[in-house]
């Protein structure tokens, strides 16, 4: 298949798929508070794809050596880096969740995910939280033609590693279009000037998992899917879609309720 570019068609496409999956995050954002249940997320955001006539692009995927996975969002608490399955345990304050939505509309895929604080959280999972927002925009502004896949890496690893944080490198950002996770894998951490060259069309996600302490996780427990940091400590991350543009970049996910960017980013 190879890397595939998308043509202006495509580009609208994408674009009212990631707009509507941004919507579902800021649809979740008023529920998510102490007390509500990862479940009750998950059905929040069920019945509002429906109203947006959209499709859940999690619910019952199965890539290879995986089970389906059994929910139309992935809630990722505290210690869990991704993939995590909704449940019946109450969010709580301090907690640190993200929530990470892919919707698919016409045959276009949107997917982009936000870090939720849950009431007052620590000093320190509060600097994670928004550490791990500034790596993904650090990755986000190298986007333009020209540049590598590993600069955007090596941007994003330079900025998580001087403040003290760690990259995951079993899990990576993806080409998306037609389909969910296509070519190229977009690594969190790498070399500048390696790998793959970006060209105007391309579409992929910028979704760094971010840890307070060392990088490696492991499975948890026996539903398949569930990742958490080795040593327990926390892990944070955010996601956007983003299209390589004639000139830079072009952010996918965005909706009225998106966090603004970081000041370096310029406008
Ligand atoms: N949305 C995730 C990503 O960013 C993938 C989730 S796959 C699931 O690539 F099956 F766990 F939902
Ligand atoms: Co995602
Ligand atoms: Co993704």
């Amino acid at each position: 298949m190879g890397i595939t570019t998308k043509d202006e068609q495509g580009i609208q496409g994408m674009r009212t798929a990631g707009r509507l999956a941004a919507e579902v995050l800021d649809h979740l954002t008023d529920h998510i508070k102490p007390g509500i249940t990862t479940r009750e997320i998950d059905r929040l955001a069920a019945e509002f794809m429906k109203k947006q006539g959209s499709v859940s692009a999690t619910l019952g995927y199965q890539p290879p050596g995986y089970p389906p996975y059994p929910a139309s969002l992935c809630t990722s608490v505290n210690n869990v880096v991704c993939h995590g399955i909704p449940g019946d345990k109450p969010l709580k304050k301090g907690d640190i969740v993200n929530v990470d939505v892919t919707v698919i509309k016409d045959g276009w895929y949107g997917d982009t995910s936000r870090m939720f604080m849950i009431g007052e959280v620590s000093i320190a999972a509060k600097r994670l939280v928004n550490i791990t927002y500034e790596a993904m925009w650090h990755g986000i502004v190298q986007v333009k033609p020209g540049i590598r896949l590993g600069d955007i890496g090596w941007a994003i690893q330079k900025f998580a590693e001087s403040n003290g944080f760690s990259v995951v490198r079993e899990f990576c950002g993806h080409g998306i279009g037609r389909g969910f996770h296509e070519e190229p894998q977009v690594l969190h951490y790498g070399k500048p000037g390696t790998l793959e060259e970006l060209v105007p069309g391309m579409t992929f996600t910028i979704e760094p998992m971010i840890n307070a302490g060392r990088r490696d996780v492991k499975e948890f427990g026996n539903d398949g899917w569930t990742i958490v940091t080795k040593d327990h400590s926390l892990s944070a991350q955010w996601e956007h879609t983003v299209l390589v543009t004639q000139t830079g970049y072009e952010v996918m996910t965005l909706s009225a309720g998106s966090p603004p960017p970081p000041a370096f980013v310029k406008g």
